[in-house]
């Protein structure tokens, strides 16, 4: 199975990604995007740093290339081997920041993502909701993201809800205010109930 999880800045999706990998058991593939390959990880270093003015649509192409290496050498090979694959963000995050937030539009970042991807998208998808002042209060980073502050943040927040009724067959909301430990139960009953279907 192939699990996204996604959410604003600081809705603890990154802790959760990791127990729920840990829940899994063996075998199971950890990706954070962008990441996961040498290219992908230096993609990522670029895009994270506040130094580097980016344009919108240079922007999103990054994080497609990054998308599409690792979805290719990584994602893919492991759903081949049967293996699960957690990945914390995936190409909703492109719809939410640089589609909607961004301005680039959802239904041209929806197609671009397809072509990164080859049309791949998660079996399941645990949107993170959390209030954007809480999020950010919470997020421990000082990327180029976080530094927009909490406009960006309401945007995205406001995106995650559309793709959530756009893509409700993939899309699972789960609450992320409360305890680590509350957070990953109700992200294990979303697991358990997709297992079933
Ligand atoms: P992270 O903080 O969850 O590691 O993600 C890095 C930042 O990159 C985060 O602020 C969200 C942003 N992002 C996008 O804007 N578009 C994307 O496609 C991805 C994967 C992340």
């Amino acid at each position: 199975m192939f699990v996204s999880l996604e959410g604003i800045d600081g809705s603890g999706k990154s802790t959760q990604a990791r127990l729920l990998v840990e829940a899994l058991g063996e075998g199971t593939v950890a990706i954070r995007e962008p990441g996961g390959t040498e290219a992908a990880e230096r993609i990522r270093e670029l895009l994270a740093d506040p130094a580097v003015s980016l344009q919108p649509l240079a922007e999103l192409m990054l994080f497609l290339a990054a998308r599409a290496e690792v979805t290719e050498r990584v994602i893919r090979p492991a759903l081949e081997a049967e293996r699960h694959v957690v990945a914390d963000r995936f190409s909703d995050s492109s719809v939410a920041y640089q589609g909607a937030a961004r301005g680039l539009g959802v239904g041209e970042v929806i197609g671009l993502c397809e072509a990164a991807t080859d049309g791949l998208w998660p079996d399941l998808t645990l949107l993170l909701r959390l209030d954007p002042e809480t999020g950010l209060g919470r997020a421990e980073g000082d990327d180029r993201f976080e530094r927009e502050g909490l406009g960006l943040q309401r945007a995205v927040a406001e995106a995650y809800e559309e793709i959530a009724v756009i893509a409700s067959d993939r899309v699972a909301v789960i609450d992320a205010a409360g305890s680590v430990e509350e957070v990953h139960e109700r992200v294990m009953e979303a697991v358990r109930e997709r297992s079933r279907d």
